[in-house]
């Protein structure tokens, strides 16, 4: 079973689009009352027009996290097109630290991801609270970066989004490093097919277009819960899938005691094994810089 803890905009969207894939039974649990029950129910109703099986509830209950195989956690306040994901920290870390201690009482077996903002610290909390492994405790960040990048890359190039490959990763925030070095299209670096001044469009755009989208609709969904349930089934179904995803950093990338964007490989393991690249000085700056900052956030964390 996997459970959603959180039941609003992006939780409910995850919910979607995990029954559209049909991964697995579904729980939902929100704190407002009756919410996570009536977005099972409709949800349900959805599977059964499209002759998909699986089972979905939902609960205000924590309790009923029990039997969990795998937590994603969208729970917590979002920012407004003023605030940085940072901002979210000092309201959002109680909403994590209690979600985490009740995930280690009720299901200490299971996979947790993490998608509340500020990622990256958010799943070092949730890291430190249940005292998992850091295989089985990480967040999504980087593969909707990607995404975004790709977007914009591949409308650049005006070639489909199937034949253009992008990366990103860093800080899920103001720093991250999309990295066009290791983008391609069908194997063919984006820096051959694209001017230097596109490529610098193209990042800058890449980083404003999650307030970009906050402002114009108050919320990012869609995307999100893309790359959620990309993430999910590469672990459902074992799929060794090679993902930008925010873990632990035990010395790889010279880093080491916080959780930063790297491409790692996710299955039935959760993150399976952690690939290095050897990044440029620019790349490496702007890594740095992101390290930086999340050093400086969890520092202000009451663990
Ligand atoms: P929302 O306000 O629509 O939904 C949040 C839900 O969490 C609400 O239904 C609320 O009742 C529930 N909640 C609050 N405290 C809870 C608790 N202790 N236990 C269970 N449920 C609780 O917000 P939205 O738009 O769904 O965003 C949720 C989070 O996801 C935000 O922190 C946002 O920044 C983050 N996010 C992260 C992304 C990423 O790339 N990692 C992308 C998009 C959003």
């Amino acid at each position: 079973m996997i459970s959603i803890i959180g039941a609003g905009r992006v939780g409910s969207t995850i919910a979607l689009q995990l029954v559209l894939r049909e991964v697995d039974d579904l729980h939902l649990i929100d704190v407002v009352e009756g919410l996570a029950k009536g977005q099972a129910l409709d949800l349900s109703q959805m599977a059964s027009g499209s002759d998909s099986d699986i089972k979905i509830t939902g609960s205000d209950n924590y309790g009923s996290l029990n039997g969990s195989d795998l937590i994603i956690i969208p729970a917590g306040f979002a920012r407004t097109p003023d605030m940085t994901r940072l901002d979210l920290l000092s309201k959002n870390q109680e909403i994590v630290k209690y979600a985490s201690q009740k995930i280690k009482e009720f299901a200490p077996s299971a996979i947790v991801l993490i998608v509340t903002n500020p990622v990256d610290v958010m799943t070092y909390l949730a890291l430190k609270i249940t005292g998992f492994p850091r295989e089985r405790v990480f967040g999504m960040g980087g593969l909707l970066d990607s995404l975004r990048f790709k977007t914009v890359i591949s409308s650049i190039l005006g070639i489909s989004y199937r034949s253009v490959d992008t990366l990103v990763i860093g800080e899920h925030g103001e720093n991250m490093v999309p990295l066009d070095r290791f983008s391609s299209s069908n194997g063919i670096p984006i820096r051959a097919l694209i001017s230097k001044q596109e490529l610098e469009d193209a990042v800058l755009e890449t980083r404003k277009s999650a307030a970009q989208v906050i402002s114009l609709k108050g919320a990012t969904t869609f995307a999100p819960s893309q790359a959620v349930a990309t993430m999910v089934e590469a672990v459902v179904s074992d799929k060794k899938s090679l993902i930008p995803t925010s873990v632990l950093l035990e010395g790889e990338f010279g880093v080491s005691d916080i959780c930063m964007g790297v491409p790692a490989i996710l299955g039935t393991g959760g993150v399976e094994r952690i690939i290095e690249l050897e990044l440029d000085v620019s790349e490496r700056e702007q890594f740095a810089k992101g390290q930086a900052s999340l050093i400086k956030a969890i520092g202000e964390m009451a663990i």
